[in-house]
């Protein structure tokens, strides 16, 4: 069996052939906010079919792609689409790819979802950027034997999310008039939403919005010690606030109404970073 390390150096340096990139900012763009990867400048893209090693997304909405290109000043690569857990895949699978773009040079990572929002006074569409998370997932990426190239065998969390990119972006955020909530993420493994009782369990846990994504690539990042910005668009109400059934269709309805905002927001991340010579 080829060892992880292998596998993750392998795709790297397929799409590094195909796409002659090195990218500083690797973009993980959610459900139905794939379309900023259409707005990078000189882009290149490649199917995650091309892709040795790369896990397939099938959700509707998902385009599957990788896409390098400029903005803002920086070089970046941005999945248009991802892999979940509920679609089969472990965590390990799913996280494969946020590896590769950090094999590929990426040190920060901004990665993104659609989320069901257990903060009852937050309307959807409302944007929150993760203070921390909470992995109520049954599967971890790094279960298994540890490659020590890759990372340490039990990395720290604390500063999974570090605070001085967090005054970052809040900062950009607030220069350019954009509301910024910022709370805590629970990961849930889907694909059902979260029944109400689910939701109040996760309300007294401390969580301000919930989704099915994104903690295993953030665990990843940090075991290969590549920061991240998670920023959760809140689609819908969770599950029993408004007693209202939850469809697919309102979160895609919602993510695709606030993305304007949410090009903005992360147009002006990725200025702020070169600004501040973090990109
Ligand atoms: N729960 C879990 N995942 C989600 C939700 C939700 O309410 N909305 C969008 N993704």
């Amino acid at each position: 069996m080829t060892a992880l390390y292998d596998e993750v150096q392998g795709s790297a340096a397929a799409i590094k052939a195909k796409l002659g990139v090195a990218p500083k900012v690797g973009l993980i763009l959610g459900s139905g906010l794939g379309g900023y990867a259409d707005k990078l400048g000189d882009a290149r893209a490649l199917d995650y079919a091309e892709i040795p090693g790369f896990p397939r997304s099938h959700v509707v909405g998902h385009k599957g792609r990788l896409v390098a290109g400029t903005r803002g000043g920086t070089s970046c690569i941005a999945m248009q689409g991802r892999v979940h857990m509920y679609e089969g895949h472990s965590a390990a699978t799913v996280a494969f790819p946020a590896r590769v773009l950090i094999a590929l040079g990426a040190k920060t990572l901004i990665i993104t979802n659609a989320a069901g929002g257990l903060n009852p006074a937050w309307q959807p569409g409302t944007l929150m950027l993760i203070r921390d998370h909470i992995d109520l997932l049954r599967d971890h990426p790094l279960r298994g034997p540890n490659d020590d190239r890759l990372g340490p065998r039990f990395p720290d969390m604390t500063h999974a999310y570090p605070r001085e990119l967090r005054t970052l972006v809040k900062e950009a955020a607030r220069s350019k008039g954009i509301p910024l909530e910022e709370g805590v993420y629970v990961a849930m493994p889907g694909p059902t939403y979260e029944t109400p009782a689910e939701v109040k369990m996760l309300q007294g846990l401390g969580a301000d919005a919930t989704g099915m994504s994104t903690v295993p690539e953030v665990i990843v990042a940090r075991h290969m010690g590549a920061r991240v910005i998670g920023i959760s668009c809140i689609t819908n109400q969770a599950a029993g606030i408004t007693g209202e059934e939850l469809s697919h269709a309102e979160v895609t309805e919602t993510a695709n109404r606030v993305r304007t905002t949410f090009e903005s927001l992360l147009d002006t991340i990725l200025e702020t970073l070169v600004t501040k010579g973090e990109a």
